[in-house]
């Protein structure tokens, strides 16, 4: 049987992270997608192409069937709304948490807080969870400016290392989530290839149980 499979990645931490877990299972892309000006790559699988997005497009692609499978980090996934993806496998890659992040020295306001995010429903579950009222305020990065400049109290973010809060003054305040890359699968490509995708889950989960193993 040879079915096509179409994987959707995003340029940047997601590649790179993925490209050693797809050459584990046996795919390498024929072009470097970093230098690569396509959108559409070829692999030495010739069943096999890559198709490369947004990151926060990922979930989009595979959702409508425009790839089969998919590489998405968590936080994007905790955002999209939809429920035509499976989940199987968490790559481990690419990981982070998403935490509520401020001032230390800041004051709890005699008013409902603001928050400045790009995870806009991440975090209205978060503080309805806690019962807190909260004003969300929608930005599309850099969102560690916001309580410099007093557009907000505090901030909804990923947070790996701390560098990039600690060079602004700010400090993580609460946890939400623990984020990693996962596959997702369209459930119809599921139904209707069901062996290439299987196939396929089944070396990445391989390439995924080795990887952890190298570095326990
Ligand atoms: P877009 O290009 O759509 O704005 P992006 O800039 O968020 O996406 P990346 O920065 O490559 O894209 O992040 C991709 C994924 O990597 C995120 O969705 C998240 O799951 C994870 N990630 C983001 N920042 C970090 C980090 N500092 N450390 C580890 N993983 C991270
Ligand atoms: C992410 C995130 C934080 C930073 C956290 O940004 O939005 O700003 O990483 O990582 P740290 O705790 O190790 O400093 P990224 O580097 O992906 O930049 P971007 O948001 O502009 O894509």
């Amino acid at each position: 049987m040879n079915e096509t499979l179409t994987l959707a990645l995003s340029k940047g931490r997601i590649f790179k992270e993925t490209l050693p877990l797809l050459a584990a299972a046996g795919i390498r892309p024929t072009e470097d997608p970093a230098t690569s000006r396509k959108l559409i790559l070829a692999t030495n699988q010739p069943q096999v192409k890559l198709v490369v997005v947004r990151a926060t497009d990922v979930p989009t692609y595979v959702e409508h069937g425009a790839a089969d499978l998919g590489v998405a980090g968590k936080d994007v996934l905790m955002e999209h709304e939809g429920d035509n993806l499976y989940e199987p496998l968490d790559l481990g890659i690419a990981r982070c948490r998403m935490m509520v992040a401020g001032r230390p020295d800041q004051p709890v306001p005699g008013r409902r807080r603001r928050i400045a995010t790009k995870y806009v429903h991440s975090t209205r579950r978060h503080f309805a969870a806690k019962g807190e009222q909260v004003e969300i305020i929608k930005l599309y990065g850099s969102m560690e400016l916001a309580p410099l400049v007093g557009l907000a109290d505090a901030i909804v973010d990923l947070v790996d290392t701390g560098n990039t809060l600690r060079a602004n003054g700010l400090e993580p305040l609460e946890h939400i989530a623990d984020i990693s890359s996962r596959l997702v699968v369209n459930k119809a490509s599921l139904k209707i290839k069901t062996a290439a995708v299987q196939a396929l889950v089944a070396k990445l989960e391989a390439a995924v149980e080795e990887t952890r193993a190298c570095s326990d």
